[in-house]
């Protein structure tokens, strides 16, 4: 029978590397709780048509990326391919904006996108990310690169840059596209055929094409910082602003314009060196009409999502270690069934204390049961055999110092707290 293997694009964390997925996850949940933002969990689909209105039927993500399946009920949904969308539907659903705003969410959850996998790029991947929804200060832009900068510096990572850029609003945006598309139009035959399909539909997107022949072509297009409006102009000053006076150092890149159509103002990526292709580890920006094409009242809002894949690869190029331990405290051996009984009672008891313990589940030999114990990483080693047992006693080796002293049984369980 052929083997059965995990869908392309997907993987399993495996027992010991999912300890170091909880260290980061936890610590992304102390920044988020600092900041004053809470968790918010959406279902893993949605109807279909809420990425198509919320991201745009033009991006790559709705052309060609989504998990869309037909229900028995014969209802399209979609996996989620991201969680703005996600989390801009549940607002309006729950009425949040009649709560006290901005409403600040944070998630961490899986992610699909129907994508040709490679490193750091999966089909099935995780973000953590968070929206803050209801305000238009710029700060509230300035929290979501300060906190995930704040994440990556307090992990170890030294090698990455924050680049922005402000890709302007529906006032300035439209007579910045025309110029473009005249512009891209006089170039048309150099372009690749991707962009030539995207230059009327998605022009913005021309400038982020990965060819060479298209990053040259477009090395001198017009740039549209150049087109701002004196609102998008001054927003933009103020999250620089905020951002030197937070010692958060930053590039302006004016040609980053991003995947998604939702985003007006403020964009930026984090960039992580040390990674091959797939180098950003985080992306976002303002989008202030997002909540109004879901079917809300004009709402300003800004979010990032940062992929926790991406991070992995950082962190492995950086060599920084997760320090997390899989080792045990206690390891309880024993021999003979009286022994066992004996044993089990007294890891269970040590559990109750807060102890990580293990013990023998084969009634393996003491020379077996001992070379799990070293393995195990326990600082202290229980031997409960019957003779011990006839004498009221046990034995305990401390596995650092070597040292092995017999405990009274009445005594053992405050021992062995004593000790660890
Ligand atoms: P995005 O740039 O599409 O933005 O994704 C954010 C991050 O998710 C990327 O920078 C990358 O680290 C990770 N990522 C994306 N696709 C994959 C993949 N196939 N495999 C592994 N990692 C991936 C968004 O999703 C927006 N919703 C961000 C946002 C929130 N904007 C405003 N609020």
């Amino acid at each position: 029978m052929a083997e059965i293997t995990a869908p392309r694009g997907t993987y399993d964390i495996l027992p010991g590397e999912s300890r170091r997925w909880q260290y980061v996850e936890d610590m992304v949940r102390e920044i988020f709780h600092n900041y004053g933002y809470e968790e918010f969990r959406t279902p893993v689909f949605e109807h279909t048509e809420l990425f198509v209105r919320g991201i745009g039927d033009a991006t790559d993500v709705v052309q060609k990326e989504m998990y869309t399946f037909t229900d028995r009920g014969g209802r399209s949904l979609t996996l989620r391919p991201e969680g703005t969308a996600s989390v801009v539907r549940a607002y309006l659903e729950h009425k949040l904006q009649g709560a006290s705003q901005p409403v600040k969410v944070y998630y961490s959850f899986p992610m699909f996108r129907y994508e040709r996998p490679q490193a750091g790029r999966y089909r099935q991947f995780v973000q953590f990310g968070a929206e803050c929804i209801g305000t238009a200060d710029p700060i509230a832009d300035v929290e979501m690169i300060a906190a995930p900068v704040e994440l990556y510096q307090r992990l170890g990572l030294r090698k990455f840059r924050v680049e922005i850029n402000s890709i302007g609003c529906p006032q300035c945006r439209p007579r910045y596209r025309e110029v473009l598309v005249e512009w891209l139009k006089q170039r048309s035959e150099v372009l690749c055929q991707t962009c030539q399909e995207r230059m009327e539909q998605n022009p913005l997107r021309v400038l982020d094409c990965k060819e060479a022949s298209c990053q040259e072509a477009t090395a001198e297009a017009p740039l549209v910082t150049d087109y701002l409006c004196d609102e998008c102009e001054t927003h933009f000053a103020k999250v620089q602003d905020y951002l030197r006076s937070l010692e958060i150092p930053f590039v302006i890149n004016k040609r980053l314009v991003r995947g998604l159509d939702y985003y007006t103002k403020t964009v930026f990526e984090i960039i992580s060196e040390g990674v091959g292709a797939q180098s950003s580890i985080a992306g976002g920006g303002r989008y202030d009409g997002l909540v109004e094409d879901v079917g809300g009242q004009p709402t300003p809002a800004v979010g990032f999502a940062a992929g926790m894949d991406r991070l992995w690869l950082a962190l492995e190029s950086e060599k920084v270690e997760i320090p997390v331990s899989l080792d045990f405290d206690v390891y309880v051996a024993c021999l003979g069934d009286s022994a066992r009984g004996k044993a089990v009672d007294l890891a269970f008891a040590l559990r109750n204390e807060g102890c990580r313990v293990d013990l023998d589940y084969q009634g393996r030999s003491l020379k077996a049961q001992l070379k799990s114990a070293n393995r195990s990483g326990a600082k202290v080693t229980v031997i409960l055999g019957e003779d011990e047992l006839q004498r009221g006693v046990a034995s305990v080796r401390n596995m650092e110092s070597g040292e092995q002293q017999e405990v009274p049984l009445t005594e053992l369980l405050s021992f062995c707290k004593s000790v660890l």
